[in-house]
């Protein structure tokens, strides 16, 4: 199996070749729009609201939302879609896992009843510190669907820049499973920055193992691998 890796240094050229690769996807008819939230994603996004990409007759579906955040909290990935798309880059249909129901587990199974329907065209990916992908932490089955997960204290160390304090991220989230990001036809993940490096050192040089969950894309047929991290630009075969 087949990764490609771009390896591009100026930050500003990684996200117009990020845009670009989106941009040809939706040109050749791609419909369905797997996104994904974190601070990688913003300025592809700002990319996506500058544009005249008109996404009016695409789905978006997002890959995890927080358990116990109201959609109007700035923090929830609904509140982050909308201020960095969707407000601005209305989809046709936006999907995103519910992280207000009482019932998150009922949840998690009518949002991978909905991904069913669905076939995503193109699958956005950041990545954690910890190589998790979506919020499938390290361990994760990766027969794994969409499901509840408990979020590692280093994911939520990670993502408490976005909060007050630790105390304010959930501890919870419904993430699309490994089994359902790797139903998407093609991937495109970005990592930015030293922190994604064991990650990405991993993804392209380790073996395939549960332990870190990014490494499950070496099994995917067709994932581009868009990195500031000065690996050498190449195709990586198993
Ligand atoms: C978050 C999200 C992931 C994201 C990752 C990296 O917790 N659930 O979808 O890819 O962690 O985030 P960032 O881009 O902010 O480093």
């Amino acid at each position: 199996m087949t990764i490609q890796l771009l390896s591009i240094q100026n930050i500003d050229q990684l996200y117009e070749k990020a845009f670009s690769i989106l941009k040809e996807q939706q040109n050749t008819g791609a419909k369905n729009f797997g996104l994904a939230t974190g601070g990688t994603m913003i300025p592809l996004y700002k990319y996506i609201r500058n544009s005249a990409l008109d996404f009016s007759h695409c789905n978006s579906v997002n890959l995890d939302e927080y358990v116990g955040l109201p959609k109007s909290h700035p923090q929830s990935y609904f509140s982050f879609m909308r201020k960095h798309v969707f407000n601005t880059k209305p989809f046709g249909i936006t999907y995103l896992p519910n992280g207000e129901t009482a019932n998150p587990e009922e949840e998690a199974k009518r949002y991978e009843t909905t991904l069913k329907s669905l076939e995503i065209d193109l699958q956005l990916l950041g990545v954690g510190e910890n190589g998790h992908i979506g919020f499938n932490e390290p361990g994760t089955s990766f027969t794994s669907e969409t499901h509840v997960v408990t979020l590692t204290n280093s994911t939520r160390k990670a993502n408490a820049r976005f909060f007050h304090t630790i105390d304010d991220v959930p501890r919870k989230a419904i993430t699309m499973g490994i089994a359902s990001i790797m139903r998407a036809k093609q991937i495109l993940l970005i990592a930015v920055g030293a922190k994604k490096r064991p990650a990405i050192q991993a993804l392209l040089h380790g073996e395939i193992t549960e332990m870190i969950p990014v490494t499950v894309l070496k099994k995917h047929g067709n994932v581009i691998v868009l990195t500031d991290l000065g690996f050498k630009n190449t195709n990586h075969d198993d």
